[in-house]
């Protein structure tokens, strides 16, 4: 069959990182912050809920605009029951930063995948603080158990770039005693360090060293954050026209934050046709507006600091280069093993039964394109990025894959099959 173009003008929901942020910082300050624009799926639901259950008044005439009454950085309550953050890593680890101060004991668990993701890297630098987290399995995941106490300051060096564990130890330096400083291997998205300069935080980066250094705060000011649209779910429709003949999309509102780039920087190297227009900052982030049409693509050669810059975009961009010309080999990207499912292995899965030639490498993929793909049975291992990888895959394929779950796009995008529809003419 031959795939539908993609045509039309589409507003994707809010950002998830910025959604997140934007509840936990209001729920931390002092008086009501208004969030417009905030992202309505599961994740940025549990994170919400949790706060809920600590007392936080949020509400709204809708999930996307809302009045958070914020309780101030010591006003939050002890939960009658077990934080549940489901299948929210963004939640887990920023919330561990927050409860590890707080005067009062807490459990900490979500759903099976959030059990098998890496909790040392947050219960290192915390207890070097001195807090009490301990893993209840013993086995460095959650359910946690963090019993607040007194911090100080550390100096962190963190050995992965991740915006989770650096947002994690700022968050504690708020209430630590001193300085708290995190450098990373490479830069990882900065919302954090935006949205708390914005609350009036005494926060300061060093780019150069890759480094950001908080003090102790005695308040937060409430938010007025209208949230971009998400350069992560964007990147689907981005792909998804340039690879289908006929197509021509304009996307309204897309953060383009340059710590969070790396797509369209992959996307432009491979010979994608993205225009930007309208540029502009809205509450402290990039925007812009992006017009795409089809273009032959070719491989491209992906590593090093760009990684945390499209970390989530990968799926997406192996997807894509399954369908380019030539050869696109993705390196430093060990971490893409510890997301919702391990996404190395399910990207390899997913693209070799459908024809592709894909190497797994510990750390990446390589990607020979040009290979005549066919519909396949696909599992998604209920990872929402895999699932919307691969019905992009299916639209510029033109045929249906067989994919095992189509629901766990809840997680950061439950439209996303009604915008995809919305667009097919
Ligand atoms: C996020 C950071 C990234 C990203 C995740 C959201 C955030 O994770 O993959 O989807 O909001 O801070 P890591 O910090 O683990 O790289």
């Amino acid at each position: 069959m031959t795939p539908r173009p993609l045509k039309g003008t589409l507003k994707v929901p809010g950002d998830k990182s910025i959604s997140h942020r934007a509840i936990m910082f209001s729920a931390l300050a002092t008086g009501k912050s208004r969030i417009i624009g905030l992202l309505d799926s599961a994740d940025c639901m549990a994170t919400a809920d949790c706060f809920r259950k600590m007392g936080v008044s949020i509400e709204g005439s809708s999930n996307t605009e809302i009045i958070v009454k914020g309780l101030g950085l010591h006003g939050l309550k002890a939960p009658s029951a077990t934080l549940n953050t489901q299948n929210s890593g963004t939640t887990t680890r920023l919330i561990s930063g927050i409860l590890a101060a707080q005067p009062f004991h807490t459990m900490l668990t979500g759903d099976a995948s959030i059990q098998k993701r890496p909790m040392k890297r947050i219960m290192e630098p915390l207890s070097q603080m001195g807090a009490h987290i301990i893993s209840i399995k013993e086995n460095g995941c959650a359910p946690l158990s963090i019993e607040g106490k007194p911090l100080t300051g550390i100096t962190y060096h963190s050995p992965v770039a991740s915006a989770q564990v650096k947002s994690c130890i700022l968050l504690a330096g708020l209430y630590a005693k001193g300085q708290t400083i995190v450098t990373e291997p490479a830069i990882s998205r900065d919302h954090t360090e935006r949205m708390l300069n914005a609350c009036g935080a005494p926060i300061l980066t060093d780019e150069n060293a890759k480094s950001v250094c908080v003090s102790t705060c005695d308040h937060l000011h409430p938010l007025d954050v209208t949230v971009p649209g998400d350069i992560s779910s964007a990147a689907y429709f981005l792909a998804a026209a340039s690879l289908i003949p006929g197509s021509e999309v304009t996307l309204q509102n897309v953060g383009i934050n340059p710590t969070r780039d790396g797509f369209l920087r992959v996307a432009k190297a491979m010979g994608a046709d993205i225009e930007m227009t309208n540029e502009r900052t809205v509450s402290g982030e990039p925007v812009a507006d992006l017009i795409v049409k089809p273009s032959v693509l070719t491989g491209t050669e992906i590593g090093g600091d760009l990684i945390p810059t499209l970390i989530d975009e990968l799926p997406m961009i192996a997807v894509m280069a399954a369908f380019a010309d030539g050869t696109t080999t993705i390196r430093d990207a060990a971490e893409l093993r510890v997301k919702e499912s391990d996404r190395i292995n399910a990207i390899a899965e997913g693209l070799t039964a459908m024809g592709a030639d894909v190497t797994e490498l510990p750390d990446g993929l390589v990607i020979k394109g040009g290979q005549k793909l066919h519909t396949a049975k696909v599992k998604t291992y209920l990872d929402h990025r895999i699932a919307m990888s691969f019905a992009i895959a299916q639209t510029a394929l033109g045929e249906a894959i067989d994919l095992d779950d189509r629901d766990c796009v809840r997680i950061s995008y439950p439209g996303f099959y009604t915008d995809l529809t919305s667009l097919m003419k």
